[in-house]
């Protein structure tokens, strides 16, 4: 048998997969994902064991570590982010320039770039403690900008963290303490947070983990992987659709509350309109993430008192879709995206900033994603192409064409 190395060399063989429907990119043993039956796990954990079961900063070091830590690990884990979780007072300044309107996922992206100035040991992807020291300074210096982020567009002064919370609280607290008012604690907006962040953490090669690797593989340091992989999740298509889908259920919801009449306009090929939230490279099932925030999108609605008519119409649609010939054929459930929006909504963050959420739950994932690149010492990303332009021509002076 030849192998491909010797058949490309051979042949100058290129094969061509837009969108890289078929290609593997990787091998890799954090995640595993079966769209047609529908199951996610991490490290052999299936996901609705962790998000029933586990707490983020748990899932955190599963994902990047491999095994679930044990008590002292935790501890140590926890410690050491904990450590680092002041930000530069200049990056202040940065925030600062941006003006208000900014979309939080461009200031996510810069600041998270710009925080290799003020952490040059960060560059230094030549060893696993070097690396640790990377992992564990943005693990504890992201949720700061993330709630920096917020509070700008809140117009609420920039805080730091309270040590003595777990994780996920602290982040609650940083996003959310008022000036001059007592912080009270949460538990039910805590454990919605605790989950989401769970259940984004990690999906395997999708868009913004692959360019968090491709970007790695040059040996750029983890903050510059990570801020290219925050602009590719912006968009609509990946992370940006929560964003999409709020703002879509609520077009519907300006507009009569007529399903039906959205439903007609997805289907319709002349129409450039798609049902936001639906549809998956991957999942030709139901997405098993958005079965579980389905459930904890009704619960946390119910525990906090709110009624909230989109949260009717999403199920509407989700009704009416699941028995249409053109999302069945087409095998379009539910994605991710569809019901984590309302409770976001529902825990008062604003639909500007649920990307950034998401940003923040998929942290963990390219993290663990990006050392399993640099530990197997994979080769540069640089894809091939076929060339179809321009056969060799002569150059024509300026004053000629
Ligand atoms: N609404 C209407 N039709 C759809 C939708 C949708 N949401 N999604 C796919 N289709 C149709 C396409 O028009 C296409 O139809 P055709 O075969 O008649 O041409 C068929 O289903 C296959 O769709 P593709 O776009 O080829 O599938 P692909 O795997 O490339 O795209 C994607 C997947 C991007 C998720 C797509 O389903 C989509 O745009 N969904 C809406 C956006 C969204 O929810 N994105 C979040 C994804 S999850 C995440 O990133 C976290």
């Amino acid at each position: 048998a030849i192998d491909i190395k010797t058949l490309r060399a051979a042949t100058g063989m290129v094969t061509i997969d837009p969108g890289y429907k078929n290609t593997g990119s990787c091998e890799s043993a954090i995640t595993f994902l079966d769209g047609e039956k529908g199951i996610l796990r991490y490290r052999g954990y299936s996901i609705e064991d962790l998000a029933e079961k586990a707490d983020f900063l748990e899932v955190a070091y599963l994902l990047i570590f491999g095994e679930l830590p044990n008590k002292e690990q935790l501890e140590k884990f926890h410690s050491d982010i904990k450590e680092e979780s002041q930000v530069d007072e200049e990056m202040k300044k940065i925030l600062d320039g941006f003006p208000k309107s900014a979309h939080p996922m461009g200031v996510l992206s810069s600041l998270t770039s710009a925080l290799v100035a003020f952490n040059p040991s960060c560059v230094d992807v030549s060893s696993e403690s070097a690396m640790y020291n990377s992992i564990v300074r943005i693990l504890a210096k992201f949720p700061v900008l993330v709630a920096w982020t917020l509070r700008k567009k809140k117009g609420l002064p920039l805080d730091y963290g309270d040590d003595t919370l777990g994780y996920v609280e602290n982040i609650h607290k940083m996003m959310f303490k008022r000036p001059n008012q007592e912080y009270k604690r949460d538990p039910i907006a805590i454990d919605a947070l605790d989950k989401l962040l769970i259940l984004h953490a990690d999906h395997e090669q999708n868009c913004s983990t692959s360019t968090v690797r491709i970007v790695g593989s040059s040996h750029a340091g983890l903050f510059a992987s990570l801020s290219a992989g925050i602009s590719a999740l912006w968009g609509p298509l990946h992370g940006g659709a929560n964003q999409a889908v709020l703002e879509m259920l609520e077009a519907i919801e300006a507009d009569g509350g007529d399903t039906k009449k959205y439903m007609a306009k997805a289907k319709d090929k002349d129409d450039p309109f798609r049902l936001m939230g639906f549809g998956h490279r991957v999942y030709k099932n139901f997405d098993p993430r958005a079965k579980i925030i389905k459930k904890s999108a009704d619960e946390v609605l119910g525990n906090l008192g709110i009624e909230d008519p989109i949260l009717d119409i999403a199920k509407g649609l989700e009704k009416e879709a699941l028995e249409d010939s053109y999302f069945v054929d087409r095998k379009l459930y539910p994605n991710v995206d569809f019901y984590s929006g309302i409770i976001y909504r529902a825990l008062g963050i604003p639909t500007e900033m649920f990307t950034v959420m998401f940003a923040l739950g998929r942290l963990p994932g390219w993290i663990a994603q990006w050392r399993e690149m640099r530990l197997r010492k994979e080769p540069i990303g640089r894809p091939r192409q076929v060339y179809i332009g321009e056969n060799h021509r002569s150059f024509v002076p300026l004053e000629k064409r």
